[in-house]
């Protein structure tokens, strides 16, 4: 990666739908953090998606895949579901794809927070009782697995049926680099007043992979980690209990499909998806660690344009690049806590709001952190 020494260069892909919108909130917290808290950040900005197809022919045009080689984290927005665009050829959409992105960075470590905020435990489905105090983080393997496991595809037979393969794959070492990342966090929690638990999430009583998998991280831990309780859990025990009893979790790691499900599923405890970051992360290498943030709600075609969409999960997700880039914990928290604040003070998007209630813009939101962070 190349920088002025001791400047992290971020770049920021806004993308399709909302992620302009949410992005452009982003921009102006870590802006205040790079003005006012005199971070050493340069922030960047390149195009990507599906309206980079549009403008210039390239979903992801040569000039952005060098930022992203030279930048030390991507602030990602979202990019549009591509089903509709079909006059993308299959290649490009390949060169494209979040998963590329996901596979070239090497980015296997997803982690995937799920707080329930003190001023919105009204929005979740559940009884306030379950959400109370939820703090459980999800370790999803984001390179392997079912995503890009080979072979894949669907061939016509001589007789005319049709045959679609997806092939769950995992070699000992995905396993053990996930498995020591999750041990890793729950030690870290712990030293932070968490209860620094591990649940290991598989498929062991139908699948052989999930079988490996859970004697694989139940080796890492007997070798190195002794001191981290750990648990093995079935899949879709896991979804029952996720809604059941949330708080019996701290970390949660699985592969990258049941991941993908369950963190969708805890997602629901907070009340809405516009809420939740992620960090996708990689192995520290000579070059430091490559890394991804992005909001998990995606691009939203319904709302986007109508400057309505909550920038929260965003902004909740340059936190976590504090955290975990900048390696910045006060700051990190500094920017939660105002997050905090802001709802704690009513501060509703429409996607929070109560029905016919007023409503803040993405805007007047961003101005509400701002606001917040101006006064701690
Ligand atoms: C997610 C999303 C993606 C995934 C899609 C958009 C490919 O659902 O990040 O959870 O399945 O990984
Ligand atoms: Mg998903």
């Amino acid at each position: 990666m190349t920088s002025s020494a001791n400047t992290y260069r971020l770049l920021i892909l806004p993308g399709d739908g909302i992620g302009p919108e949410v992005m452009g909130e982003v921009g102006r917290v870590a802006a205040w953090f790079r003005d006012k808290r005199h971070l050493p950040i340069e922030l960047r900005q390149r195009h990507f998606g599906l309206a980079s197809w549009q403008a210039y022919g390239s979903l992801m045009p040569d000039e952005t895949w060098a930022e992203i080689e030279a930048a030390h984290a991507i602030l990602f927005g979202a990019m549009d579901s591509l089903d509709q665009a079909t006059k993308i050829p299959p290649g490009e959409r390949r060169k494209g794809s979040l998963l590329r992105l996901r596979k070239s960075l090497d980015t296997f470590a997803n982690l995937r927070p799920i707080r329930a905020i003190p001023g919105l435990l009204d929005a979740s489905t559940l009884k306030r009782e379950v959400v109370e105090g939820v703090d459980l983080v999800f370790v999803r393997e984001l390179t392997g697995g079912v995503y890009f496991g080979e072979p894949r595809g669907v061939e016509t037979l001589p007789d005319g049926r049709e045959r679609g393969v997806n092939t769950h794959v995992y070699t000992s070492d995905e396993v053990e680099r996930v498995a020591r990342f999750a041990f890793d966090l729950a030690r870290r929690r712990r030293a932070e007043g968490k209860p620094g638990r591990v649940h290991s999430v598989d498929k062991g009583n139908v699948m052989e992979a999930g079988a490996m998998w859970r004697r694989i991280v139940q080796r890492v831990h007997d070798a190195e980690y002794g001191d981290v309780e750990l648990h093995h859990m079935l899949a879709d025990n896991c979804a029952m209990q996720l809604i059941r009893w949330p708080k019996q979790f701290d970390v949660i790691v699985t592969d990258n499909l049941f991941g993908d499900l369950l963190s969708d599923c805890g997602a629901m405890i907070t009340g809405s998806l516009g809420m939740l970051p992620s960090a996708s992360l990689s192995a520290r290498g000579s070059h430091g660690r490559r890394a991804l943030y992005e909001p998990i709600h995606g691009s939203a075609p319904d709302i986007a344009g109508k400057g309505v969409a909550n920038p929260l999960a965003a902004i909740l997700s340059f936190a976590m690049c504090l955290r975990e880039t900048l390696e910045l914990p006060a700051e990190a928290e500094r920017l939660e806590r105002a997050v905090d604040v802001v709802l704690g003070d009513g501060a509703r998007t429409a996607d929070l709001a109560v029905r016919g209630a007023a409503s803040l813009s993405t805007i007047a939101m961003g101005d509400a952190v701002l606001n917040a962070l101006g006064r701690a």
